[in-house]
């Protein structure tokens, strides 16, 4: 199936520029609808516009509350036809508001091998820890801060010499390929989240390849 794409972003938007690659060479079975950002200045917003993608910018000092940013998110995202969400580099926790809206259809890339170094500046925590591997995994959305269903993991080695720029930089390479290739997973239909355990936990498994 064709993954009808709404890619949220904050920053500098290069994961979002990997699926945009992906799509155009055709490398994965995606329409990216839309591109929004809660801040009017992302360079996300500008590799959307450069490659006709429509964009919105949603600011989040504009609502009064996280729920009241989220529903606003959830209109455009739905005027878009938008029907999987992805979280690519996105600085805002998402509420019930959009999980509901797109029930076990948001997936986050977060920059490190979870549960290890959830929230923000996971390379830094994970720099400070002393860890020897670090990495990067790509998750379905939950009302936690970066504690859902995993979908796919890469480890990536900290070497003594990094600091938190090159450490970013050599995970960030992993994301991109890792994001697509869950994006990939998802839509060739192979991507299944269980039925929750006695402690709620949600775990993905990751079939064989649809029957030709
Ligand atoms: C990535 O490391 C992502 O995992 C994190 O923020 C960074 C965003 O990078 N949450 P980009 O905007 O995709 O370049």
């Amino acid at each position: 199936m064709t993954l009808e794409l709404g890619v949220l972003v904050s920053g500098s938007g290069t994961n979002l520029g990997a699926i945009l690659a992906a799509v155009a060479e055709r490398r994965l079975d995606a329409r990216v609808r839309l591109v929004v950002s809660n801040k009017a200045d992302a360079k996300g917003l500008d590799r959307a516009r450069a490659v006709g993608v429509p964009t919105a910018v949603v600011p989040h000092g504009a609502f009064p509350t996280r729920q009241a940013f989220d529903e606003e998110l959830v209109r455009v995202l739905r005027a878009a036809n938008v029907e999987w969400v992805v979280l690519a580099g996105f600085m805002r926790v998402v509420t019930p508001v959009l999980l509901d809206a797109f029930r076990d259809r948001v997936v986050n890339i977060h920059p490190a091998l979870l549960p290890a170094f959830p929230g923000v500046d996971a390379q830094a925590q994970a720099l400070a820890y002393g860890v020897k591997i670090t990495g990067c995994t790509v998750h379905f959305v939950d009302a936690g801060v970066d504690t859902g269903p995993i979908i796919l993991q890469e480890a990536v080695p900290v070497l003594d010499t990094d600091d938190r720029a090159a450490l970013a930089a050599r995970v960030l390479e992993r994301e991109h390929e890792l994001l697509v290739r869950a994006l990939g997973l998802i839509a060739a239909g192979r991507v299944q989240i269980g039925a929750p355990d006695e402690r709620g936990r949600r775990r993905v498994s990751i079939g064989g390849p649809p029957a030709a």
